[in-house]
């Protein structure tokens, strides 16, 4: 028995980098995936490609900008397969780092669909969620930006607003929370993983400054490399599992060490 035999995961930018690794990750686990992302046609190849392997998955051109967009995918979702377990919240968009140019519109980039967009698909997936038989789990991307300092001010604080969103609905949508709410007998649990670096299209295809970027970050790390999409998704599957059926509300950081503690206070960085 697998750990999501029979249950529906809604993952969102889905397509590439880590929510790709996501989905793979959580079909090869036995779920049926609804592939969610504004790439419509290489969500579509994906879910292609889950279904050779055998199993369930459903491809729905997503923008998590548009709320009717987001009600129509939970729907053909819901439709589709009949009940939906698991939402992994993984778009986040980064953009302008220098806070002096960042205008109103450049913030509203980043946080509408990093910060705004999450709620979205939350409010949305959430009547199917709290009929999840075993109880629902909703799994939101952070990073290690909305932990600490590590520059980029508007695509940190949505980070970091994600983190409290996260915290007050484990609480609101526990079970105990729901009965002293009078609201049913359904729960959800809710928790964030905060990755590091990790080798993502958005580091690998921005030209060789980038990459050259991405091997001096490498060094910072305790761990002594960046992340790969796959080391996020084992631990999306873990907590969306029932193997975390006692956590809620935690804080995952998954980023080989990096908000442990300075490194340089142990070693010299080249
Ligand atoms: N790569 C890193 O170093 C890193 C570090 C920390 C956190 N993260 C977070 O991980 C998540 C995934 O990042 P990635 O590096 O895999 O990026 P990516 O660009 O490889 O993938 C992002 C996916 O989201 C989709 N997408 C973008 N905007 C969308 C929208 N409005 N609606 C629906 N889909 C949309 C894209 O088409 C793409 O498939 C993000 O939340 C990001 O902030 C990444």
């Amino acid at each position: 028995m697998r750990r999501f035999d029979g249950r529906v995961a809604f993952v969102t930018g889905a397509a590439h980098g880590i929510g790709r690794a996501i989905a793979v990750r959580l079909a090869a686990e036995g779920a049926a995936v609804v592939v969610a992302d504004i790439d419509g046609e290489a969500a579509g190849a994906l879910a292609h490609t889950l279904a050779e392997r055998g199993g369930g998955a459903l491809a729905t051109h997503c923008d998590v900008r548009d709320r009717e967009a987001v009600r129509s995918a939970v729907a053909a979702a819901a439709t589709r397969f009949g009940r939906l377990d698991v939402l992994v919240n993984n778009v986040g968009v980064a953009g302008e780092w220098d806070f002096e140019r960042t205008d109103d519109e450049e913030w509203a980039r980043q946080a509408d669909p990093t910060l705004q967009g999450t709620v979205r698909c939350v409010q949305e997936a959430l009547p199917h969620l709290l009929h999840a038989p075993g109880g629902g789990s909703v799994v939101t991307i952070g990073s290690v930006n909305g932990l600490s300092a590590f520059g980029g001010e508007a695509y940190s604080a949505a980070k970091a607003a994600l983190v409290s969103l996260t915290q007050n609905l484990a609480l609101r949508y526990g079970r105990r929370g729901r009965d002293l709410l009078g609201a049913g007998p359904g729960w959800v649990r809710f928790n964030l993983v905060a990755p590091g670096t990790v080798r993502t299209r958005v580091w690998t295809e921005q030209g060789a400054e980038r990459l050259a970027e991405l091997e001096k970050l490498a060094r910072q790390y305790p761990l002594g490399r960046v992340g790969e999409p796959e080391d996020i998704a084992a631990a999306v599957a873990f907590l969306a599992s029932g193997d975390a059926a006692w956590i809620t509300g935690a804080i995952l950081p998954v980023d080989g060490g990096i908000t442990a503690g300075h490194p340089t206070f142990f070693y010299d960085l080249p």
